[in-house]
């Protein structure tokens, strides 16, 4: 009770149980199962970082979405790319707009007299832009912010490593200007697709969750969340054809994104159940590489299309 009573204090809106968690992020169109629900509530009440892998468009990146929307949280993404470095995730000084003021300042002729006041006013945080990773850890939010670092694995090793060391103090220093602290500190989601592991330090510092696909009746109460009046006996189908082509070996097996997209396709069609020819002609709503198109006409669509119609 205790780890619920320090979370009320924070905001009333974060949630104090996994139940809680799973009602709260579904108002905001999110269905997150136990495990998940669960990983959430313990990151939020431990007040450690959740680190989330799993495939493609399992939802990873929505659950920060709907974990702001949620607490009133503002969301503060860090999207990692190759080469991302601390002053891009940190913060910058806006060095053309400190020339500007530089050459006005030599204008005006006050920068013969008092050189280092001009210094001061270049390094000030009106010339600061701050970036996510200082937005998240500067005393201004009420509210924890929910800060998402965005496919981390894509980022390198010493993006990783400077990372560790932000979210371990909540803290950062500027030379020019000080210790940030953060008086509210963000809630954390990492999330990876794991196309390198992600490094034990910060594992360590996190807590873990690989986040599945969802089952049939899940995906098909997310399908009608996030397409409201979508018809039923389609929604149905179309999960059933996505969950047997999840299991023919498919080099890039479809996401809960690509089920979205395919029902969009099918009834911008004018279809409201499914059928092979109307399946063939928007595979590519679903099916994003030519080898794997290749393979579902291989496999045969019109036997994919009977098992989805016929299933139980
Ligand atoms: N549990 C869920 N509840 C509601 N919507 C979901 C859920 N899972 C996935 N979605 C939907 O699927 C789409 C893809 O989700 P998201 O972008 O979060 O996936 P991801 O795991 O981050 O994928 P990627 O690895 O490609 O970035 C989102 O638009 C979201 O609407
Ligand atoms: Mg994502």
């Amino acid at each position: 009770m205790a780890a619920a009573d320090s979370l009320r204090d924070v905001s009333s809106t974060i949630p104090t149980s996994v139940t809680e968690v799973v009602s709260g992020l579904a108002a905001h169109g999110y269905l997150a199962d136990e495990g998940l629900a669960t990983a959430i509530f313990l990151s939020l009440s431990m007040k450690r970082p959740l680190l989330l892998e799993g495939e493609p468009g399992v939802g990873k990146t929505e659950v920060a979405k709907a974990l702001s929307a949620l607490t009133g949280g503002e969301l503060l993404r860090l999207q990692c790319y190759e080469g991302l470095d601390a002053s891009q995730a940190l913060y910058e000084w806006d060095y053309p707009r400190q020339l500007l003021h530089l050459r006005a300042a030599e204008a005006a002729g006050t920068i013969g007299s008092d050189t280092e006041a001009v210094e001061n006013e270049l390094y000030s945080e009106r010339f600061l832009v701050r970036r996510p990773l200082l937005d998240a850890i500067s005393p201004r939010h009420d509210v924890a912010p929910v800060l998402l670092i965005d496919e981390l694995d894509r980022a390198d090793d010493e993006f990783e490593a400077f990372l560790l060391e932000v979210l371990a103090d909540n803290a950062v220093t500027i030379p020019e200007l000080g210790t940030f602290r953060a008086t509210t500190p963000p809630i954390v989601i990492i999330t990876s697709n794991r196309t390198r592991d992600v490094h034990d330090a910060l594992k360590r510092r996190c807590l873990y969750h690989w986040v599945e696909h969802p089952d049939l009746e899940r995906e098909i109460a997310i399908v009608q969340a996030r397409i409201p009046g979508a018809n039923e006996l389609m929604a149905r189908q179309v999960a059933r054809l996505v969950a047997e082509l999840r299991s023919i070996g498919l080099f890039k097996p479809p996401g809960v994104a690509e089920t979205i997209d395919w029902v969009t396709a099918l009834t911008s069609l004018g279809r409201t159940s499914i059928d092979g020819a109307s399946v063939d002609a928007s595979l590519g709503a679903v099916v994003k590489y030519r080898e794997d198109a290749d393979r579902v006409r291989a496999h045969g669509i019109d036997a994919l299309v009977e098992a989805a119609q016929t299933a139980g």
